[in-house]
């Protein structure tokens, strides 16, 4: 079944970026074709996964400088993998954000539309905030996924989300899904974190975690999968690999 999902959390840092390009990865390493389309104006996923220069981006296609196909690039070394990217810098993603999707919500829900019918699995990665870029990202999704850092901030910040995200259903009538969450950097050795994590399972939600690994910003830096990505023969902890393949599996179906 061809699927839409962002990872969306308006709070800063909680690895939203991190989390749509692993899973993404993953997705195209078990053989699917998958598209990373980077809604956030700082483009940290297109520069995590693109070092070369681009000609053209996100906001080009929904201004219609280019068709999609020319702005959609195929991800180095990463068979099955595609990046619709944004520029970080001296990118149009922000002013446009700014100015013309005012008059235009339902531009990324049109977009996505279009492109499942060339990719299997899509995945949004949203810039913190709820503003009408994420929102219009949020409703252009089938399902939305939580992050979350395992600190009390977060859970107050998913208790506002998931008030705004009502809002945003009625408003823009959508049936966009949220079930799901992710404590993310999450450290067993931690009282705190296993408190946040009781905490957050006592609601309604599917609660996965992912552990806190420095191997993510090591390939970050390196332009690497996380999975593919190795440091004198080490990689991802056992333990980091198993959370993100069973959150895979979970959530495409
Ligand atoms: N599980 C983890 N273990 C260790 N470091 C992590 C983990 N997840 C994310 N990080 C690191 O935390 C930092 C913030 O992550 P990331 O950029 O994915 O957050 P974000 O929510 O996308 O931020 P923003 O709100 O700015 O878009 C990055 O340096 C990333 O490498
Ligand atoms: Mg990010």
């Amino acid at each position: 079944m061809n699927k839409t999902i962002s990872f969306h959390l308006q709070k800063g840092g909680v690895g939203k970026t991190t989390i749509s390009g692993t899973i993404a990865c993953q997705s195209a390493l078990d053989g699917y074709r998958t598209l990373l389309v980077d809604v956030d104006p700082q483009g940290n996923a297109s520069s995590w996964f693109y070092k070369n220069s681009l000609r053209w981006e996100l906001s080009d296609v929904l201004q219609g400088n280019c068709y999609v196909n020319d702005a959609i690039v195929e991800i180095p070394n990463m068979e099955n993998l595609f990046l619709l990217p944004t520029f970080g810098i001296g990118g149009g993603l922000k002013t446009y954000a700014e100015t013309k999707i005012v008059d235009e919500p339902y531009v990324l829900q049109d977009l996505i539309r279009e492109l499942s019918k060339d990719f299997t699995r899509i995945i949004l990665d949203l810039s913190p905030g709820l503003g009408k870029l994420e929102r219009a990202a949020i409703i252009a999704s089938d399902e939305v996924i939580t992050p979350m850092t395992p600190e009390v901030f977060s859970l107050d910040g998913l208790e506002i989300f998931i008030d705004e995200l009502q809002k945003i259903k009625k408003n823009l009538r959508s049936q966009v899904r949220h079930e799901r969450i992710i404590i993310n950097s999450y450290d067993d050795r931690i009282r705190q974190h296993k408190d946040i994590f009781e905490a957050a399972k006592s609601g309604v939600f599917q609660v996965f975690k992912i552990p806190v690994d420095p191997v993510f910003r090591k390939a970050q830096e390196a332009n690497s999968a996380p999975q593919l990505f190795k440091q004198r023969g080490k990689g991802l902890k056992q333990i980091t690999l198993e959370a993100i393949q069973s959150i895979n599996s979970a959530i495409w179906r």
